[in-house]
């Protein structure tokens, strides 16, 4: 499986969003994650629909955005009007899951499901065929760099084992404390989209993060 990039903007200069974007398409990177915080689902807030309008006028990179958001499917529409390619929301949210899976779908873009690090994988197993990528929180959801938590390798494999045996062909996302370092493990586990902000943005050299991460 082709393996991708996606760059979290929680590590970006947000002073100069616009011009972070075009260093990300010289650079070989695949996705802009979007992390979207409401201070309730987490305890933190970051950005909402009015800057994804704005980044999707000065960008053509895939919009890769990561709800962490306590009531996703009411907003499933707007953040579609806002330029989202995916829209990933968390199963523990409040939102009932089939039907954010379907609202997404219908809309014709891509469907994530994330599981936190303590909610176990065979949670999200009934919803796989729904949706087409899976992502596992390599922290707990809230802050951009902070540490990779081992323990979540286990789950990856398991999830990766359980999709080849059943033969479901859908992506697997991490998301946290991804490095050059544990880039190696997620992928061994099975990971194929690996999300990366302080790492990416703060490497001496983003071409080089992007093909060490890949
Ligand atoms: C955490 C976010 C992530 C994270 C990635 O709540 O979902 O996207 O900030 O940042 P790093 O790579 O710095 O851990
Ligand atoms: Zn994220």
């Amino acid at each position: 499986m082709k393996n991708y990039v996606s760059a979290s903007i929680l590590g970006a200069d947000i002073t100069h969003l616009a011009d972070e974007c075009k260093r990300l398409e010289e650079n070989n990177v695949d996705m802009l994650h979007f992390d979207v915080m409401d201070g309730c689902f987490v305890d933190n807030i970051s950005f909402g629909l009015p800057v994804l309008n704005a980044l999707n006028k000065c960008t053509d990179i895939f919009m890769d955005v990561h709800l962490m958001i306590c009531n996703p499917l009411k907003y499933i529409g707007e953040f579609v009007k806002a330029g989202s390619d995916m829209i990933t929301f968390h199963v523990e949210s409040d939102s009932n899951t089939e039907e954010t899976i379907s609202e997404i779908k219908k809309s014709g873009i891509r469907a994530g499901i994330a599981v936190k690090p303590a909610t176990p994988v065979e949670t999200i197993y009934k919803y796989l065929d729904m949706v087409d990528m899976v992502l596992i929180m390599t922290v707990e959801p809230g802050f951009g760099g902070q540490g990779f938590i081992p323990e979540t390798l286990e789950k990856i494999k398991t999830l990766k084992e359980y999709i080849t045996e059943k033969n479901i062909n859908i992506d697997i996302q991490v998301d946290g404390g991804i490095n050059d370092k544990t880039a190696v493990l997620v992928k061994e586990a099975g990971a194929n989209i690996l999300v990366s902000g302080s790492y990416l943005f703060g490497a001496a050299s983003m071409s080089e993060a992007v093909s060490l991460l890949k």
